[in-house]
């Protein structure tokens, strides 16, 4: 292929993935099988490595990130981020009406034409986004910050598939667009089912998570997170059209997602429709929001209302009332998770909330309790937020009884009666009885066995509850032990259940060592941590004679996954279990095929890549490196021994490399030290 024709093809096949990402992440409506996009995807990217003057900063391979961010850089905006007025009730609105008329000098007198036209909006309850287009590509995407200037988040933003990198049709050159950046309802419970799993804290909310997600250093993990962008607000010179509505028309013409939920209005009476039916609705959509946008269409009368020093006078935003209601506080009970960590739950008397009987409210933990100061027999307020669950959001004092009980938060596990331990740092009591606590003991049996772990089907949540009781398991290497006769007497336990049990069991001694070690179930140890560190460890006594320096050293390690896994390892009881899963067969080292392509020949070596390469992609270079026993990192310093540079790279690394005395090696070099 000659360098013209892989220019020719990278650009048809960018075209080609650009329009598949718009089909499924804009419309909603893929015309091409997922197996099929990776191909041209690949494709692509094949082409870019081996064409790297070809490798355009706008081309759909970005999508998946994998540049780090170490510090955002600061921008000014060009025009200020203004954010909206706060209405309450239709008469904060018919004030609003009445101010624009007022404004734009229309009497009530006049019999015709004294109605202003309203663009009715969802108002998204996201992060604001400011983003740039220049002839047609995706220049800066921009954060609010404090409204004039915000964080440079340009490669985190070019991960959101639903945001075009390049337009298509009659775009005009220059001009910013502004939105709303949104974690979808069902992500976000994906993500939190996912962080119970390893016993991390669940985010709060979909708000809270969408803005986190976007101050993440590595752009790989935001493109992981599946945020979505709805675009709702058009600036530039020479804007297309002379109102807010037919340049939403144009903008969604040009690639850009714009809410479906916009409605023209003509006068304050059709809000008010549109208000009342969103009120109603908003719990079935797929994203959370906070309330109505109300706009005046026509730009011409927008400049004439002009802003305040806060917020523009042709604009404002209706809140919902978070919906609430009062009820009695009856009880506060303590829920103890797969890591001894403590929830006190608010049990209520029963009340109707958002179409839903509410009984339980979660109180997350001792602070909040000591905040709120709510107390046994209270009547509180309940709200139900983004969260799953709903929260407590205050207390009706007016109806204190004076005998209302003071809450004293527990000190010990209401299941073993351990003393409970609160460690610096960290908001949440835990039960350190990790072995000898029941909701514990199930819970990590649970874990072991679930589908990333030892994918032991055949041992559901009910008969790990009636093993149990039964006293047939107390902890993972008991599964082991399970013999036929006892299985067989206890009920709902026939022949044929009992043989796919005891197979389940007897198949998962194959499943590889790095799903061994995060079934297990240390705290924090994922099932990336769990691969990474099999691979540097390669076997279970490696890792449970390393000390917590040489298990920082592990790419992904922090302290606090290293103080975790040495804490394992110090109790005796986690010893003597790995001894019996080891005796059972199950496969505590890596596999010979794992170990041939597993050295250590970059044992103790720090790499940082940078650049363009023209035989692996980055991704296949660090995979390389830790496959060799190396390090990688995302900046060069002192502790930096490589610089693995490529085409392109930044003259500032280059830089400081030389600056350090870092060595700096080729593709080629690279190849050569782990032949
Ligand atoms: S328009 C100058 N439209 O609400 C007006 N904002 O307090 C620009 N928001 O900071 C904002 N949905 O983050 C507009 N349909 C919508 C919106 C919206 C959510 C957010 C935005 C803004 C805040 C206003």
């Amino acid at each position: 292929m000659t360098a013209e024709q892989a220019k020719e093809r990278i650009e048809h096949l960018s075209k080609e993935i650009e329009q598949h990402n718009y089909n499924y992440y804009v419309l909603d409506n893929p015309t091409i099988k997922d197996y099929d996009f990776d191909m041209l995807l690949e494709e692509l990217i094949k082409l870019e490595k081996q064409h790297p003057e070809f490798l355009f900063s706008n081309s759909p391979s970005q999508r998946v990130g994998g540049q780090i961010t170490k510090e955002f850089k600061t921008v000014k905006h060009k025009y200020a981020m203004l954010s909206l007025a706060n209405s309450y009730s239709k008469d904060d609105l018919k004030d609003f009406d009445e101010r624009v008329k007022k404004g734009l000098g229309i009497t009530s007198t006049d019999l015709f034409g004294s109605d202003i036209e309203y663009v009715c909006e969802l108002k998204f309850d996201g992060l604001s986004i400011s983003l740039t287009y220049e002839h047609g590509k995706l220049t800066q995407a921009v954060t609010r910050g404090d409204g004039v200037q915000g964080d440079d988040v340009t490669t985190n933003v070019k991960t959101i598939r639903s945001i075009p990198l390049t337009l298509k049709g009659d775009y005009i050159d220059f001009f910013e667009i502004r939105g709303e950046i949104f974690l979808p309802l069902n992500v976000f419970n994906d993500i939190n089912k996912e962080r119970e799993e390893i016993g991390d804290a669940p985010l709060a909310n979909p708000r809270n998570a969408a803005s986190g997600t976007m101050k993440m250093q590595d752009s790989s993990v935001v493109a992981k997170r599946k945020l979505d962008c709805f675009l709702y607000y058009m600036m530039g010179d020479n804007l297309p059209a002379k109102t807010h509505y037919e340049n939403l028309e144009k903008a969604k013409a040009w690639g850009f997602k714009i809410s479906p939920y916009t409605k023209l209005c003509a006068n304050i009476d059709e809000v008010f429709n549109f208000i009342d039916e969103w009120d109603k609705k908003r719990n079935d959509l797929p994203f959370d929001i906070d309330g109505i946008v109300i706009k005046v269409n026509s730009y011409i009368q927008q400049q004439q209302l002009g802003f305040t020093a806060k917020s523009p006078r042709w604009a404002i935003a209706y809140k919902f009332k978070a919906e609430q209601v009062s009820t009695v506080l009856e009880e506060i009970t303590y829920q103890v998770g797969r890591t001894g960590s403590i929830t006190p739950v608010a049990n209520l008397k029963p009340v109707l909330l958002a179409g839903t009987t509410v009984k339980r409210a979660s109180l997350h933990n001792a602070d909040i309790i000591a905040k709120l100061d709510v107390r046994i027999g209270d009547h509180v307020f309940v709200e139900k937020g983004g969260e799953i669950i709903p929260k407590i959001v205050g207390v009706d004092l007016s109806k204190r009884k004076p005998d209302a009980e003071i809450v004293k938060y527990i000190t010990h596990c209401p299941e073993c009666g351990s003393l409970l331990e609160r460690r610096e740092e960290e908001a949440n009591h835990y039960c350190v009885n990790e072995n000898g606590c029941a909701p514990q003991i199930k819970g990590k049996i649970e874990h072991f066995v679930s589908r990333k772990a030892m994918n032991i089907d055949s041992l559901g949540g009910e008969t790990i509850e009636q093993l149990y009781n039964e006293k047939l398991i107390h902890n993972i290497a008991d599964i082991y032990e399970l013999k036929k006769e006892q299985l067989l007497p206890l009920e709902r336990m026939a022949e044929k259940s009992v043989n796919n049990l005891l197979e389940g069991i007897e198949a998962s001694k194959q499943i590889p060592f790095e799903r061994v070690l995060y079934g297990i179930g240390i705290r924090h140890v994922g099932e990336t941590t769990a691969k990474k560190v099999a691979r540097k460890v390669r076997n279970i006594d490696a890792l449970i004679n390393a000390t917590e320096e040489e298990l920082v050293n592990i790419d992904e390690v922090g302290g606090v996954i290293a103080k975790s896994v040495a804490a394992y390892f110090s109790n005796s009881e986690n010893r003597l279990m790995v001894e019996r899963l080891k005796r059972f067969g199950l496969q505590f080292e890596l596999s010979e095929e794992q170990l041939q392509s597993t050295t250590d020949k970059l044992g103790g070596k720090t790499f940082v890549i940078s650049g363009v390469f023209q035989k692996h992609s980055r991704d296949e270079l660090k995979d390389l490196i830790e496959k060799n026993g190396g390090k990688n990192t995302g900046s060069i310093s002192g502790k930096t021994n490589y610089l693995l540079a490529g085409d392109n790279m930044g003259p500032e690394k280059l830089k400081k490399a030389e600056k350090l005395g870092v060595t700096i090696i080729t593709e080629d070099d690279f190849l050569t030290m782990i032949a």
